[in-house]
């Protein structure tokens, strides 16, 4: 089964072109052939991407027993958080500001400053067998996980945290609400990427209708008909003129999903 996906509507940061995408459900026999897409809110998809794929909405729910919350793959950041709200469970309160499906968030360890989707994960559950998270290599926005995410099971311990809201509404007041895909560049150690971005001169920089953003300097935002080749230009540009100017290599935060012959 496969389904058109716009990914210029379909993306946060509203670049690409219309894609067929296969939908996985139940046979994820050749999974590796595909690039495995959650909401897209992290990614650049060019407009001739590898094969790709997407989860089923039959991997789009949540359950809640004995202090377990259990997640499908396909469950959108927003469901989440609502139904933590609603049912009292502390933990993920910072999804109400993170856009992502389960499975996506759980791949990168998406999060804000300390608050991360690993600390109260339990166990993650791929095509192929289901891993305690003591067993599973992870990071800041890293992990190793082979497979299809299909399910994560969260321990809670807390209650839901009204004025943690605050502090996540804060974190964001310095970020732009234009079409983007989040922090392009993960920190680097001890420094941070929107700083180095800022210090080379290029925060407001544009090329076309896409910009490294005049609120933030690691943001990649879309000013109207923003295009793949001109943000894989700025991302280009910011990295050789950080390591000039710096010497330090910034390391991408999201992805750029291109197939290897690809010449833009
Ligand atoms: N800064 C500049 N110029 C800029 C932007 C930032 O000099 O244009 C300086 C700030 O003044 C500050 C420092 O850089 O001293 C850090 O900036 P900020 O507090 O905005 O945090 P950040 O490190 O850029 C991180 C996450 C965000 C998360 C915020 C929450 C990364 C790469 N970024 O941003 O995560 O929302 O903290 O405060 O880890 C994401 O990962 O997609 C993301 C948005």
């Amino acid at each position: 089964m496969t389904r058109e996906i716009d990914f210029s509507k379909y993306s946060s940061i509203k670049v690409g072109s219309k894609i067929q995408v296969t939908i996985l459900e139940d046979d994820f026999s050749d999974f590796q052939k595909y690039f495995i897409l959650g909401g897209a809110n992290n990614l650049l998809v060019s407009d001739t991407p590898p094969p790709l794929a997407i989860l089923s909405d039959k991997y789009n729910y949540i359950t809640y027993e004995n202090n377990i919350l259990t997640i499908g793959g396909a469950t959108p950041s927003g469901k989440i958080f609502s139904f933590c709200k609603r049912n009292n469970i502390g933990g993920l309160e910072f999804l109400g500001k993170l856009p992502g499906k389960l499975g996506g968030l759980i791949k990168m360890n998406a999060g804000m400053k300390e608050y991360e989707i690993f600390n109260s994960l339990l166990t993650v559950t791929t095509h192929k067998k289901t891993l305690e998270k003591n067993n599973i290599e992870f990071g800041y926005r890293y992990t190793k996980i082979d497979g299809v995410i299909l399910e994560a099971t969260f321990k809670i311990e807390k209650e839901f945290d009204l004025d943690l809201l605050t502090v996540f509404e804060n974190m964001r007041k310095n970020q732009p609400k234009d079409p983007s895909a989040g922090s392009v560049f993960k920190n680097p150690k001890g420094d941070s990427a929107g700083r180095l971005i800022d210090g080379v001169g290029l925060k407001g920089f544009k090329k076309g209708d896409m910009a490294w953003s005049d609120i933030h300097a690691n943001f990649l935002v879309n000013l109207g008909n923003g295009n793949y080749k001109d943000s894989k230009y700025l991302i280009k540009l910011a990295k050789e003129k950080v390591k000039e100017k710096f010497g330090i290599v910034l390391e991408e935060e999201i992805e750029l999903v291109e197939s290897t012959n690809s010449d833009c």
